[in-house]
Parts: structure tokens; C-alpha cells; sequence
């Protein structure tokens, strides 16, 4: 049994209380701000997770949100949230059978459930650390731990300063395994997209810049 099928089984509900980290909520900040308006459209959002963006994504008009992810119990905390709103729907599904680290099946998948002219918009982890280690210790309640290398990157280890605390396993893979895994799927461009200052105290945007936890995305698939 893989990693990312269980780990996050031991997290359900708790998850959502990283989303008060600074990193989280220039996450959340910069993602609304690039997915911009969405009335009456329809969003699949990919490792859903508790439903946080599901529920964002039907707070700005969406009409339906359909939201995946692997863990059972982060599944059973996204059908709590959404409080039976039929808008949503949440199933439990792995978005890919090749290894964790691969990424080209998952941009497939991802292309397939696009309409043309749709767009898929992401936030993953920030490769430059790859180069660039962050400094040893919490930065902005995160620490990250280098597992082991794989191809095209490396297994990590992130700590959470939450309360409870808790530890998640994932990839840090570099820029061209993004770029060309999702060429190979069919996008003609992955678009990475500047953070946004959310103009919020609780976070200093000014030093969060030189230590970004997060990288942002978006693909278009191409009108045919
Ligand atoms: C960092 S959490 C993000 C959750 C949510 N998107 C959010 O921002 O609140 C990553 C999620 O990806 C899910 N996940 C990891 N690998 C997966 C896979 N192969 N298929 C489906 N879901 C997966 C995990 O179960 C977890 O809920």
C-alpha cells in the first residue's frame, strides 16, 4: 500500500488547521485570486483533501464541485463540511496507478477531465529548495527533511507546527519533470504564476518571499 493512501487517513478533520500557517493563507490568497470568476462553472478538484477549495470554489458561484482524493477519512471530513449542499461531491479515488513520483498519468487524467478551453490551476511544493535548502528548523510553522532521492527529485518529510502536530511524506520534484510530464499529457504550456500579496499582518509577505513554500500553477487545454 502506497504512502499517500494512508497517511493522511491519521489526519482527516485536523488537516484544516494548517491552513492558518502564513504559507497556507498566501496559498489560498494567491489560488482565488488566479481561479478569478467562476460563475456557473463546473470544478473538479484533484486531492480535495477536507473540501477547503471545493467549498471556496461554490462560495464564488461555481455550480458543481466534484472533489477526489485517495484518503477515506479526508473524504468522510469533506462530506461533513459540505453539510449534504448537493453542489458537491466528494469520492475517494487515486488519481494515478504508476509510482508517486511520476507524474505523467496523473497530467493524462488531468487533460481527460478538461473541456477545451478549460483550465487546470495547482499549488505544489516549492522545488527550489532542491537548490536551495531552506534553513534547518520551522520557517513560518513548516520544516521540511529530505527522505530519500527518487528520479527527477526527492521524498520529503513536512512537519507542521498545528495543534495536534502532525508530519505528511510527498515528492519535490524539479520544474522540467512539471514542464514536461505535462507537455507529454497534451498541455502546450504550464504557466508557473507569482504569489500574491494577500495584505494580510499575519503574514510578512516581504521575508516570506525569499523562503516561498509554495510553487503556483496553471495549464490550458488548447480549444481544438
Ligand atoms: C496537502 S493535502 C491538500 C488537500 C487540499 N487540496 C487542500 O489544499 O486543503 C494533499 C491531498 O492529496 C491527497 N493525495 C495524495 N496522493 C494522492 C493520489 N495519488 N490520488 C488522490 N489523492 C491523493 C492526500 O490524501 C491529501 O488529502
Amino acid at each position: 500500500m502506497s504512502t499517500q493512501s494512508t497517511q493522511y487517513n491519521n489526519i482527516g478533520g485536523h488537516y484544516d488547521s494548517i491552513k492558518q500557517l502564513p504559507g497556507n493563507l498566501l496559498d489560498t490568497a494567491t489560488l482565488l485570486t488566479y481561479v478569478g470568476d467562476i460563475e456557473g462553472l463546473e470544478v473538479l478538484d484533484l486531492a480535495c483533501g477536507s473540501g477547503f477549495y471545493s467549498r471556496k470554489a461554490i462560495q464564488r458561484g461555481a455550480r458543481r464541485v466534484v472533489g477526489l482524493d485517495i484518503s477515506s477519512s479526508m473524504i468522510e471530513a469533506a462530506c461533513r463540511e459540505c453539510e449534504g449542499d448537493s453542489r458537491m461531491e466528494f469520492l475517494c479515488c487515486r488519481l494515478q496507478q504508476a509510482a508517486e513520483w511520476e507524474q505523467v498519468e496523473m497530467w493524462r487524467n488531468v487533460f481527460a477531465n478538461l473541456k477545451p478551453g478549460g483550465r487546470c490551476i495547482g499549488i505544489t511544493t516549492n522545488f527550489d529548495m532542491l537548490e536551495h535548502p531552506f534553513p534547518k528548523g520551522h520557517q513560518f510553522g513548516l520544516e521540511w527533511k529530505i527522505l530519500k532521492h527518487v528520479p527527477g527529485g526527492v521524498k520529503f518529510k513536512m512537519s507542521a507546527a498545528v495543534s495536534p502536530p502532525f508530519d505528511i511524506e510527498a515528492y519535490m520534484l524539479s520544474k522540467e519533470v512539471y514542464e514536461s510530464s505535462a507537455r507529454e499529457a497534451g498541455f502546450s504550456l504550464l504557466e508557473w504564476l507569482d504569489p500574491i500579496d494577500p495584505k494580510d499582518p499575519r503574514i510578512d509577505f516581504k521575508t516570506m518571499s525569499r523562503n516561498m513554500p509554495s510553487k503556483y500553477f496553471q495549464a490550458w487545454r488548447a480549444v481544438e
